[in-house]
């Protein structure tokens, strides 16, 4: 079973250091690859839920893509700000949100893709939130 922070932000010092680390890397890159191979080619409007400090958010619009990044903890939605303020050529393709996974602003088909990485086992019922993005009409 795992063991989530209330709050993200109060690790936020140590998940960077591990995302900078070897395994973090490995982790991201391969995350990147598979996500990136499945969107293919034209810029896709992404939605990355728990986005965390932004590291998948950075990676996809730096690969061309419209992203929108949601987190509950303001403080890791601040560090993925920061994280896209130091790449200002990202900033027309990023939109960052605070918000929760149970309750998400936007209309269906608002995006041709989902991104939920390393989030859904911190949640209590790790499927419902989940269920409604596959629902739709042939999106990722
Ligand atoms: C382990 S981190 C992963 C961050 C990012 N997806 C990555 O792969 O680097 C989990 C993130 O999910 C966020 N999170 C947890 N429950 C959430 C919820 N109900 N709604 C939105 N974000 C949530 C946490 O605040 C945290 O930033």
């Amino acid at each position: 079973m795992s063991h989530a922070p209330s709050d993200f932000a109060d690790v936020g010092g140590a998940y960077a250091a591990y995302s900078s680390g070897g395994r973090g890397r490995l982790r991201h890159d391969i995350t990147a690859r598979r996500v990136l191979a499945e969107l293919g080619g034209g810029p896709a409007r992404v939605l990355d839920v728990g986005c965390g400090d932004g590291e998948m958010v950075w990676r996809l619009a730096a690969a061309g893509h419209q992203v929108t990044g949601v987190e509950r903890s303001a403080g890791m939605l601040s560090a993925a700000a920061e994280r896209i303020a130091a790449a200002p050529e990202l900033a027309e393709r990023v939109t960052l949100v605070e918000g929760d996974i149970d309750a998400l602003p936007f209309a269906d088909d608002s995006f041709d893709a989902v991104c939920c990485h390393s989030v859904v086992m911190y949640l209590p019922d790790s499927i419902a939130p989940t269920a409604h993005f596959f629902g739709g009409s042939g999106g990722i």
